[in-house]
């Protein structure tokens, strides 16, 4: 199967998990987006979902699915989302789209998390896809300075601005054996939004793409 066809087949399988009734968060990417076409099919099952970005909201609507706001939609049944990076355990690096902010408060607010992703995208450990950092504007550089103490090699996404008019470091050169630790240490540099470690609140399920078709690799609860 090529890439485009494992991201399809991941997202065709993430429809057994929509819940019936409810209101559902929707990611952002290529990935989200084979899953976005998929979901019209079956729309009239669910009240409506919870967009991860603008351009997410906007492939919703087009396909005539209903979109409302988190604050107006309380819990969400299921978050289903891609992943640049992700290991066995569910820990994912994502924001490769630059909507780390709104997919990680979209995840927070979810009871499951199904992460979709080709086979690519499973790592031993996270690091080498770059991390985005969301960041104000005006610590870009004190946060820059902060993140090579860490060790990592940050990079100004340039002419980037993000849903919410922020910008992006991407930090290279990162091992990040302990998930949960790296995301910690970087959530307490002032001046960060958010960072595009999902390892705190991980994924429950991750479907993967194979050339032998979808494989579940990990589930929780
Ligand atoms: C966007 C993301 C995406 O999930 C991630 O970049 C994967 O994208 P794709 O499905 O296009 O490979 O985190 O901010």
């Amino acid at each position: 199967m090529t890439q485009d066809e494992q991201k399809q087949a991941v997202a065709q399988a993430a429809l057994k998990y929509v819940v019936d009734d409810a209101w559902i968060g929707v990611g952002t990417g290529s990935t989200a987006n084979f899953f976005i076409d998929a979901l019209a099919g079956i729309k009239s099952r669910i009240k409506g979902a919870v967009a991860s970005s603008v351009k997410t909201a906007e492939r919703l609507k087009g396909h005539g699915i209903t979109v409302d706001e988190l604050n107006n939609t309380g819990e969400l049944a299921v978050y289903i989302d891609g992943a640049d990076e992700v290991t066995a355990h569910g820990a994912m690096i994502k924001g490769g789209g630059g909507a780390l902010t709104r997919e990680k408060i979209v995840a927070a607010a979810s009871r499951k998390f199904i992460c979709i992703a080709d086979g690519s995208k499973l790592v031993p450990v996270l690091g080498k896809f770059p991390l985005p950092v969301e960041v104000i504007p005006m610590a870009r550089s004190y946060v820059a300075r902060e993140l090579l103490k860490l060790g990592g090699q940050p990079t100004w996404r340039q002419g980037f601005v993000t849903d919410n008019g922020n910008v992006i470091l991407d930090v290279a050169g990162l091992s990040i054996v302990d998930p949960v630790g790296m995301e910690t240490a970087i959530n307490q540099i002032v001046g960060v939004v958010t960072v595009g470690l999902f390892a705190r609140r991980g994924a429950d399920v991750v479907l993967l793409g194979t050339d032998a078709g979808v494989d579940t690799r990990l589930v929780k609860g």
